[in-house]
């Protein structure tokens, strides 16, 4: 976690780091060991927990999680503390006084809101900034009526140590098999039948996912609304509405939030209703052209396979889109793939972007 004195002067555009005159780093765990060298930074990483040290500075970016917000954020406020506070976090991503920030969208929100004094800027949820981004172009044409999305979410979203378990998980697996595999004798059904009397026995590690990913997937993400519904799938309507701004007349979005093996990236399969007939060309330079993380994929077989994939669009900001169709029941609905890195623009990026937008206040607040 990290937080600054951000300089009312003019800053260099070099690096993030050039417009904050003092950057400390806290942490919940390591309090008082040596922290990165990192340019006007404190060596030592301070407590977290210290509300009268965060007290002292302009703003807060935490990187904690939601617990870590609902502890500190208000007991701060209380205190009287009148910085930005910046997180990832749903505790407060709904709340009237806060903005979901994902500027390349709601820019001239979050600048209106800055000016009306709000402090509580929040990254969204991963899933939707990553859709936002994709359809950009869509809803900037005012394009569409309602959305179906189909995810396959990376354990990334589940953090640091579900990460580390599939990997556990794809090991023990593949020592499962590993006698097998070496045996040119086995078949393949005595391989799956091993993998599959692994998997349901209860003997693989899933002390922190709960249930195997590896060689498996999870079609639930989130906790139970106990209505039929994940909170992932809530999110995808709700905080997509709250970021355009429609919270008075929402563009319906059902989704089902599926949990799969891969690494770091978020894929995404929608099925949208157009509001007019356009055609497939049309369609494709729209979205291209909404921002300049857009990259559309030709929907061809080679294309896709080698480019709209996590492994290609892994550790970049591209947001990969493609497998861009009519359907053959009715031309005002489409298909669209998508696949973004959910650590960058599903996580980090806005966050970044906003201390940015936070240094460069006084341009815009002199209006
Ligand atoms: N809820 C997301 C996921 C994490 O589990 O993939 C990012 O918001």
């Amino acid at each position: 976690m990290a937080r600054g004195k951000l300089k009312a002067s003019k800053w260099a555009r070099h690096s993030d780091l050039d417009y904050v005159e003092e950057l400390v780093l806290y942490s919940t765990s390591q309090a008082g060991q040596p922290g990165p060298e990192l340019a006007n930074t404190r060596p030592i990483l301070a407590d977290a927990m210290d509300l009268e040290s965060l007290n002292t500075l302009d703003v807060i970016i935490s990187c904690q999680g939601g617990n870590y917000t609902q502890e500190i954020h208000a007991p701060l406020r209380d205190m009287g503390w009148q910085g930005y506070w910046l997180d990832a976090a749903s505790t407060l991503r709904m709340d009237n006084s806060s903005t979901i920030v994902l500027d390349p969208l709601n820019q001239s929100r979050i600048k209106q809101n800055l000016v009306k004094g709000q402090r509580d800027f929040i990254g969204g949820n991963c899933t939707v900034s990553l859709m936002l981004m994709a359809l950009h172009g869509l809803f900037k044409a005012n394009l569409v009526e309602w959305i179906t999305a189909m995810t396959y979410q990376a354990i990334s979203g589940g953090g640091a140590q579900q990460m580390r378990e599939l990997l556990i998980q794809m090991g023990e697996i593949h020592e499962q098999a590993s006698p097998l595999l070496r045996s040119r004798e086995s078949s393949i059904l005595d391989i799956d039948s091993r993998i599959d009397e692994y998997l349901n026995s209860g003997a693989l590690t899933t002390s922190t996912i709960g249930h195997p990913l590896a060689n498996n997937l999870l079609p639930w993400i989130d906790i139970d609304l106990n209505n039929g519904t994940g909170r992932e799938e809530w999110k995808g309507y709700a905080e997509t509405n709250k970021i355009l701004g429609r919270e008075d007349n929402p563009v319906p979005i059902e989704s089902t939030c599926v949990r799969v093996g891969t690494f770091r990236c978020h894929s995404q399969a929608f099925t949208i209703a157009l509001s007019q007939d356009v055609g497939i060309d049309e369609l494709a330079e729209i979205m291209g052209q909404a921002n300049r993380w857009v990259k559309v994929i030709p929907n061809n077989r080679q294309d896709t396979l080698q480019s709209l994939t996590p492994a290609a669009v892994s550790g970049s900001m591209d947001i990969a889109v493609g497998r861009i169709r009519k359907t053959d029941f009715n031309s005002k609905m489409m298909t669209v793939f998508t696949v973004g890195d959910q650590l960058l623009w599903g996580a980090a990026e806005p966050l970044r972007r906003m201390l940015r937008i936070l240094s460069e206040r006084h341009e815009f607040e002199d209006d």
